[in-house]
C-alpha cells in the first residue's frame, strides 16, 4: 500500500497532487489548443441532439452533484442552455417531467451509484438521451448510458473525492465551450481565449499545490473549530458546497456551504469570534459583493479565511488569512479555488487524527439505496 501511495502519507493527498496530470489526461486528444478545436467523439456523434436540446438535466450524488452544479453555470453562461441539477435520489422518486428533447447528463466517479443508475433508467424510459460522465471504465453507468465521456482521472482510492471533481468539471467545460461556440453564443475570439486558458489550467493547479505549507499553518489554527462556514457566489457557490462537504467528510467538523448572499437569511446568526468562515473572493464573479459579505462577517468578529486572486489587496486588508490563486477566466475559477479547500480539509483531518482515506460511515461507492 505504501508503494501505491507513491510516497504520500495518504491516497487523498496523492490524488490531490495528481490533479495537474489528471486534468491533462482528461483533455488529451479533446482540447486541441494549437488548432482552436474541441474534439469529443461522444458529443460530435450526437451533435444534433445536443444542439437541439431544450434543456439539460444533470443527475448525480455527492461530489459529482457539486460538479453538476458547476456544469449549470457553465452551460447556461457559455452555451445558453437551461440546466437543472438534480439529486438522483430525489429525481428518481419524484415523478419528474422529462421530455424527449431533454439531455440527461449523469455524473459519477465510480459509475456504480445506485440512485444515479436508477435515475438514468427512469430518464431513458421517458425517452431522454442520457449522456454519462464517469471515471471508471466499463462501469454500470458507463454501460447504461446512451453515450458518454470518461474523465480519465485514474483510480481514485480516497473516499473523499478530489481529482474526480476537477476532471468532471473539465469534461463539462469542454462540452459547454463546444456547444457555446457551435450555437453562436461564443465568438471565435472568446472561444479561442477559453481554449487557450483551459490548456494552461494544469500549470496553474501545479503552482497552487506548492502552497500546501501555508494552508497547513491555517489548518493548525482552526483544527479544533466545532463548526465552519463556506461561502461563495456564482461559479464558486458549488465550490463552497464542495469545500464544506470535504471538511465534514474527513474531519467530522460540522460545515455548511452557502451562497454568500444567503448568509443573511440564516447563517449570519451563527457568526461570532469562534466561527471560521472560508470565503471564495476571487476578483471575477461579483467581487465587490463578496467583499461586502466579508465586511459583514468581520463586523460580527468571524474569522475569515479568504481565497483571493493573486495580487488582491482589498480582501487582504480585512481577512484573517488569504490564500492566493492565479488569475484565470471566470468559468475556470472552480478548477483552482477547489484545490486549497481540499488541502485545508486534508490537513485539518490529519491533525485531528482522523482516518483520512476511509472516514467512518462513508463508502467510496454507494451501490445500495
Ligand atoms: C459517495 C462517495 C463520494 C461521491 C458520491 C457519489 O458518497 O463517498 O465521494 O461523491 O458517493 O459517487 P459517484 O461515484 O457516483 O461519483
Amino acid at each position: 500500500e505504501q508503494i501505491e501511495k507513491g510516497g504520500y502519507d495518504h491516497f487523498m493527498l496523492k490524488e490531490i497532487h495528481e490533479q495537474t496530470n489528471a486534468i491533462v489526461d482528461t483533455y488529451r486528444g479533446r482540447l486541441l489548443a494549437d488548432k482552436d478545436i474541441i474534439k469529443m467523439g461522444s458529443v460530435d456523434n450526437n451533435i444534433t441532439k445536443f444542439l437541439n436540446a431544450k434543456r439539460i438535466v444533470v443527475v448525480a450524488c455527492g461530489t459529482s452533484w457539486h460538479a453538476g452544479l458547476v456544469g449549470e453555470y457553465l452551460f447556461e453562461d457559455l452555451a445558453r442552455i437551461p440546466v437543472e441539477v438534480e439529486y438522483a435520489s430525489e429525481f428518481r422518486y419524484r415523478n419528474p417531467v422529462i421530455h424527449k428533447d431533454d439531455i440527461v447528463i449523469a455524473i459519477s466517479q465510480s459509475g456504480e451509484t445506485a440512485d444515479t443508475l436508477a435515475a438514468i433508467k427512469l430518464a431513458k424510459a421517458n425517452g431522454a438521451f442520457v449522456f454519462g460522465i464517469c471515471n471508471v471504465v466499463g462501469s454500470s453507468i458507463a454501460r447504461e448510458t446512451d453515450s458518454g465521456a470518461y474523465t480519465h482521472a485514474g483510480p481514485e482510492i480516497g473516499v473523499a473525492s478530489t481529482k474526480a471533481f476537477t476532471t468532471q468539471i473539465t469534461v463539462l467545460s469542454l462540452i459547454a465551450l463546444k456547444l457555446g461556440y457551435l450555437k453562436g453564443e461564443l465568438s471565435k475570439s472568446d472561444y479561442h481565449n477559453y481554449i487557450q486558458e483551459l490548456s494552461i489550467i494544469p500549470s496553474k493547479v501545479e503552482k497552487l499545490l506548492k502552497f500546501d505549507a501555508e494552508i497547513e499553518k491555517i489548518a493548525a489554527i482552526y483544527k479544533d473549530a466545532p463548526n465552519c462556514l463556506y461561502l461563495g457566489r456564482g461559479y464558486n457557490f458549488p465550490v463552497a458546497l464542495e469545500g464544506a462537504l470535504k471538511l465534514k467528510e474527513i474531519s467530522y467538523i460540522h460545515a455548511e456551504g452557502y451562497p454568500a448572499a444567503e448568509m443573511k437569511h440564516g447563517p449570519i446568526a451563527l457568526i461570532d469570534e469562534s466561527m471560521p468562515v472560508v470565503v471564495i473572493a476571487t476578483r471575477k464573479g461579483h467581487y465587490e459583493k463578496v467583499v461586502s459579505n466579508i465586511q459583514e462577517i468581520k463586523s460580527r468578529k468571524g474569522k475569515i479565511i479568504a481565497i483571493v486572486t493573486k495580487g488582491d489587496t482589498q480582501v487582504r486588508d480585512i481577512a484573517d488569512h488569504v490564500i492566493e490563486i492565479p488569475d484565470t477566466l471566470e468559468p475556470f475559477t472552480p478548477l483552482l479555488t477547489t484545490i486549497p479547500l481540499q488541502l485545508l480539509s486534508y490537513y485539518i483531518a490529519v491533525m485531528r487524527d482522523c482516518n483520512v482515506d476511509q472516514p467512518r460511515n462513508l463508502a467510496k461507492s454507494v451501490t445500495v439505496e
